[in-house]
């Protein structure tokens, strides 16, 4: 069928470069794969078993539009008590299909034709995409790694125009496992401020952080009432299939956002959002076993790349390495599809993720020890080739 009939900004979407790959890794035998971006844990049996006896129960109908209260409850109890930041369940949270679509109800709920929204890169690669559906331009600030990955606020103030609505971060970071720090958070909240913007925070990864403290974005002074916090269970709590998440903030906009989830998605699935209830209630253990085991893979496979002469930032949250590979001569593109073809290891090239993203690979250690070492064993062969 012709494409023509189209909508002009949904024809100009690019594929996600990650997908393109991966078609092609799932024609391949004996491939290592470090380029999926979500944990190869099962979630852990009792909130599978959650999942079952909501069924069971004759749990199979639709919950209210913004999820269930209960469900609510647990949520903003969770944020008060980690970070001292208060939501009215009742008016101040939804229960989304993931931070995936809290991501396109914020955008769409905020955006008028044209507005701006600034995204520090390399990003998600769903940022700019969904800012575009909305109607929006995305304005790419893009970061380094001699600053961390972190953003420059000066860059963010230098972009900002008339038509700027909204700052949208992620941290701890996919692709580069920056985790923000509350030095470089407030500056940013001081530009919010000084400039009348939202913020979009997505912690969907804020429990998996090594050796150094989340900050959340809204439990910044003054920063409740112009943030939108979006969070979930697909990274925590190894539920990505379950497509759970939430968005909490002020009622004004939650109000939006619950309208366009009532006529596009009428409520979250019933029996995830009772698997969630459990994993919020009773899950911390799984959430502390598996964030021990992702740091131990996270050590293994940092020290590996850079021993490889992969310079390798130090990542402190998330699961992701995110190696430099420009002392092989080769971009990240190419770098990526001849280690596949040579080696049959998967990673995704930098560029995927925005700018600032090129010249990197995203290496995921959401895979098992014995397989991470598997692979930097074929790197090495790889890079005596090309090093
Ligand atoms: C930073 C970030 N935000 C959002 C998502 C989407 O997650 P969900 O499964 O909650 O839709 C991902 C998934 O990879 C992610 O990495």
């Amino acid at each position: 069928m012709n494409d023509r009939y189209l909508a002009r900004h949904v024809a100009g979407l690019k594929p996600s470069g990650i997908r393109k790959f991966f078609d092609i890794v799932a024609t391949m035998k004996d491939v290592i794969s470090l380029g999926i971006g979500e944990p190869d844990f099962v979630t852990p049996e009792p909130i599978i078993q959650a999942g079952i006896r909501a069924l069971h129960a004759g749990e199979t109908h639709y919950t209210s539009n913004a999820g269930l209260l209960e469900l609510r409850q647990a949520i903003t109890s969770h944020i008060r008590a980690t970070y001292g930041v208060d939501y009215d369940p009742l008016a101040e949270a939804i229960i989304t299909v993931g931070v995936s679509e809290a991501l396109y109800l914020t955008m769409t709920a905020l955006l008028n034709p044209g507005e701006e929204v600034l995204i520090p890169t390399p990003c998600f690669v769903s940022y700019q995409a969904e800012v575009i559906l909305a109607g929006g331009v995305p304005v790419e600030i893009r970061t380094c790694v001699e600053d961390g990955f972190q953003v420059k606020p000066e860059m963010l103030e230098a972009a900002i125009t008339p038509r700027t609505k909204a700052i949208l971060l992620g941290y701890p970071n996919n692709p580069t496992g920056a985790v923000y720090t509350r030095e470089v958070l407030l500056e940013i909240a001081r530009i919010a401020e000084a400039h009348d913007l939202i913020v979009i925070s997505d912690e969907l990864y804020d429990q998996l952080v090594y050796g150094v403290k989340h900050v959340c974005f809204p439990s910044l002074e003054g920063m409740g009432q112009r943030t939108v916090l979006l969070g979930g269970f697909s990274k925590n709590y190894a539920m990505t299939g379950w497509r759970a998440g939430f968005a909490c903030g002020p009622a004004g906009i939650i109000k939006g956002l619950v309208r366009i989830h009532q006529y596009t998605i009428m409520s979250a699935p019933t029996m995830s959002q009772m698997a969630a209830l459990e994993a919020i209630q009773h899950g911390q253990k799984y959430v502390d076993q598996m964030r021990d085991e992702y740091d131990r893979r996270r050590k293994l496979i940092v020290g590996g790349l850079n021993q490889l002469g992969l310079p390798t930032f130090e990542p402190h949250g998330a699961f992701y390495a995110f190696p430099n590979v420009g002392n092989t001569g080769m971009d990240d593109e190419t770098f990526a599809q001849k280690l596949l073809e040579e080696e049959r290891v998967a990673v995704v090239p930098g560029n995927s993720f925005g700018a600032g993203g090129e010249g990197f690979v995203r290496c995921s250690y959401a895979t098992a020890y014995e397989k991470i070492e598997e692979a930097l064993d074929r790197m090495q062969r790889f890079m005596h080739r090309h090093g």
